[in-house]
């Protein structure tokens, strides 16, 4: 089911579009559980078999499988379902978008002007210039992408943006659509009680949902979220208004973000890394390792990479680089982080990766269960992948 927006940006939608909303939420549902059991069933049944008929030898990688199951019929018809609800998640709420738009240009500026709840604050570069990769592209095929500007002072590709994953999320990111970052920056304070941060930095805020948390976990920490798409951070910063959390947002590329040296303990980014081509990864590594101070972290929710994944399950994460407008996806899967991190400046020794169950799906007992098991096996690559709903991060401390 869609969530249901929370805040004073929220849309009126029509019936009609809460109908449409609900429908595509549950075909998403259907394509990424029901067919794609399927899908593992033909692969397991049919399409290993003949390829290891044909050169007595498993698939050695996700391109190889690939390959394999291009010309199955149900590989077709999944591929052609998941475009299709792809797009219709950002059909079934722009017309609502478009209907309020200057509605919710005014009320997002009546909140981003007002101190009563929250004391944030916004910048915005009026001469910025937004990187070719993110101007060029509509990104997993949202139209208008993260920079678009109707109008002047806009925020509707932000609030297409929450209201599409509100439909995209199918209920599984909680109230605020923020389960990702509570469950990864709980299960990082739980492990790491003593870790007292006064300033924090989300990377590629675009509406808030990774910045915010972090307020909730250190709420004396200046919390600090930044983003290359002005719509996305008049949104975030008009959001976290209208939730009374004071934290700041400012139109700015991670590449060279240009805060003091050594001056963030924590340096945070959420889904962020996999839409940014690799040679702009490594310098937004390296901007991270300066700006962070020393005995400070930078954290990293993303996609698992493909060397710690079977040739099967690697081939289906990377199925979006390949049909969903998403270039850049496959190529940061095949990164090592390890290496990434060495390359940026971080020791490898301080590289650590966890994988943390969803508070939303399993709640804190859980969460703190598996920290503690995690904390007592060993300080670095822990959690366990298996079912249900869990966020792969990576990381590192600097020394
Ligand atoms: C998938 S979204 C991140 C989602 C968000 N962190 C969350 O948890 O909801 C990627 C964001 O990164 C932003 N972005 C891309 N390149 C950037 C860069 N070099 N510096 C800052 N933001 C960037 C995009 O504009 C977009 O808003």
């Amino acid at each position: 089911m869609t969530e249901n927006v929370t805040h004073d940006l929220k849309v009126d939608h029509t019936r009609d579009e809460r109908a449409r909303q609900n429908f595509v939420s549950g075909m998403r549902n259907y394509v990424l559980n029901g067919l794609a059991a399927h899908l593992r069933t033909v692969y397991d049944n049919k399409v290993e078999p003949a390829f290891v008929k044909a050169n007595k030898r498993k698939p050695k990688d996700g391109p190889e499988v690939h390959k394999a199951m291009k010309d199955e019929t149900l590989f077709k018809y999944y591929s052609n379902l998941r475009c299709n609800t792809q797009e219709a998640v950002w059909r079934s709420v722009i017309p609502g978008v478009e209907r309020e738009i200057e509605d919710l240009n005014r009320r997002a500026q009546v909140l981003s002007q007002s101190t009563e709840n929250a004391q944030g604050t916004l910048t915005v570069d009026p001469k910025f210039d937004v990187p070719r990769y993110v101007s060029e592209l509509d990104v997993h095929l949202m139209p208008g992408n993260y920079h678009e500007e109707r109008v002047a002072g806009d925020i509707s590709q932000g609030a297409i943006y929450e209201n599409g994953l509100s439909v995209f999320a199918m209920g599984l990111l909680g109230s605020r659509m923020d389960d990702i970052t509570q469950s990864v920056s709980t299960y990082f304070q739980m492990r790491n009680p003593d870790f007292k941060p006064t300033r924090i930095l989300d990377m590629g805020c675009t509406a808030g949902h990774s910045t915010l948390p972090w307020k909730d976990r250190y709420p004396e920490a200046e919390v600090i979220g930044i983003d290359v798409g002005a719509p996305m951070v008049r949104y975030a910063h008009a959001r976290a208004q209208s939730y009374g959390v004071t934290a700041h947002f400012a139109q700015k590329d991670a590449e060279h973000a240009g805060f003091e040296d050594e001056s963030f303990d924590i340096i945070y980014s959420c889904m962020f890394l996999h839409e940014v081509p690799g040679k702009n990864i490594r310098n937004i590594l390296k901007e991270a390792h300066r700006m962070l101070k020393p005995g400070g972290v930078m954290i990293h929710y993303e996609l698992p990479p493909n060397n710690i994944m079977t040739p099967y399950d690697g081939f289906y994460l990377d199925w979006d680089a390949y049909y969903n407008k998403e270039p850049f996806y496959k190529p940061f899967r095949d990164m090592d982080p390890s290496d990434e991190c060495a390359r940026a400046g971080f020791d490898k020794k301080d590289f650590f990766y966890y994988i943390a169950p969803s508070l939303n799906f399993y709640g804190t007992d859980a969460l703190k269960k598996a920290a503690d098991e995690d904390k007592a096996q060993s300080d670095s690559n822990v959690g366990r992948f298996g079912d249900g709903v869990k966020w792969f991060t990576f990381g590192c401390w600097k020394h």
